[in-house]
This record gives structure tokens, sequence and C-alpha cells, in this order.
């Protein structure tokens, strides 16, 4: 009778050999890659970090902060999670929704895409910083306009509407709406954040 575990000229047990072999030979590659990662540079010159944890620096609504981080972790998890900056919100965690939205060196960013040693050296401003003795004037058409249901995009849209109105101190309902273009409401307050950002552009023109 001829062998069940034997089929084609494979046995069994020489099949489960050589994926211990393969096993083995993965195990070689990533112990590979991982002394490639420690190499500060790459064979294009091209800057390597990790796998260890890196020491980065970076400012934060004026203060300064270093921290150690894994090269992994995104500027939204060095801000909510190492620093406790949790105005800037994880929602779709992918670049779809614009949750995230922090100013960094004078542009919106997705926190949530973006490498935390990609921020090594930026000046950041999230919804946190925005508010000195009173609320900042986006902040305060906000909440007159009710531009708000749960909460959730509020910060990422204030953050939007902040960076538009330093650009463009007169912007038409078309430019507003483009400036907020990437951040998005499953609550569908989007006529009270047009609104809101209508009249805070109103009262920074005058001053206010
Ligand atoms: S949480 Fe960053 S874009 Fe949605
Ligand atoms: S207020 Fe709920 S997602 Fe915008």
């Amino acid at each position: 009778m001829s062998d069940p575990q034997k089929k084609n000229g494979i046995s069994r047990r020489n099949f489960l050999k050589g994926m211990g072999t393969s096993v083995v030979g993965t195990a070689t590659l990533s112990s590979t890659h991982s002394v490639l990662a420690a190499a500060e540079t790459g064979p294009h010159g091209a800057r390597i970090v990790g796998p260890d944890r890196v020491t980065i620096t970076f400012d934060v609504n004026g203060h300064s902060h270093r921290l150690a981080i894994e090269p992994r972790e995104t500027l939204l998890d060095a801000l909510r999670d190492h620093l406790g900056y949790t105005g800037s919100k994880r929602v779709c965690d992918r670049g779809s929704c614009g949750a995230c939205t922090v100013i960094l060196n004078g542009r919106t960013v997705l926190a949530c895409s973006m490498l935390a040693i990609d921020a090594d050296g930026a000046k950041i401003e999230t919804v946190e910083g925005l508010a000195t003795d009173n609320l900042h004037p986006v902040q305060e058409a906000f909440v007159k306009h009710d531009a708000m249901q749960c909460g959730f995009c509020t910060p990422g849209f204030i953050m939007s509407g902040v960076m538009l109105l330093r650009k463009n101190q007169n912007p038409s309902s078309k430019d507003i709406r483009n400036g907020v273009s990437g951040n998005l409401c499953r609550c569908g307050t989007y006529p009270n954040v047009f609104s809101a950002i209508a009249e805070a552009s109103n009262k920074m023109k005058k001053g206010g």
C-alpha cells in the first residue's frame, strides 16, 4: 500500500522540514533588515532611523517638547498619546476626514498621516493653542453659529478655518468651501461652519 503521507515524492515530514527552512530564511531576512534600519544612511544617502526609539524635538503652541518615539509613530500619536494634546481628533486615522488637522510651519497637515520623526524641529499649532484670554474669533463664531454637533470634526475645521483666514482675509463663500474642503462632518453642520468662518473673517477684518 502506498504511503498516504507521501504524494509526488514529497513526504509530510520533508514538506514540514522545507517550511522550517523557509521560516529560518525569513528570520534571516528580517534581521538583515533590522541591521540596515539601524544604519544612519541608506544606499542613496537617505536618512534611515530606528528600529529603536528616536529622539525628536518640536514646538507645540509655543512650548518646546523633546521625546523619544518609535519611528513608526505618527505626529498624531506623538501629540495625543505622548504629549496629551488631545484636541486633534483621531477619527479615520487614514488621511480622509481632516479631524486631525494641525498647522505645521505655516501650513495645514493631517497629523494622522505624517510620521512624528518628519516633524522634528517643526513649529506646530493645535487647537489648544488658539485661545489666549479669550477664544479665537473662529472658535467664538463656531459657538455662536452652533457649528458642531458631536464635535469630533470641529478642531480640524477650526484649524483649517484659521489657516484660511491667515492666507485670505476676505474669502468669498467659494473660498471658504475650498478652504475646508478636506474636512468632513458626518453630522452635516456644513452650513453653520461656512457661516461661522464668514463671520470670523468679518470680525477679524474689523480687528476683533
Ligand atoms: S483622523 Fe486624520 S484625516 Fe481622519
Ligand atoms: S459635528 Fe459631528 S462630525 Fe461634525
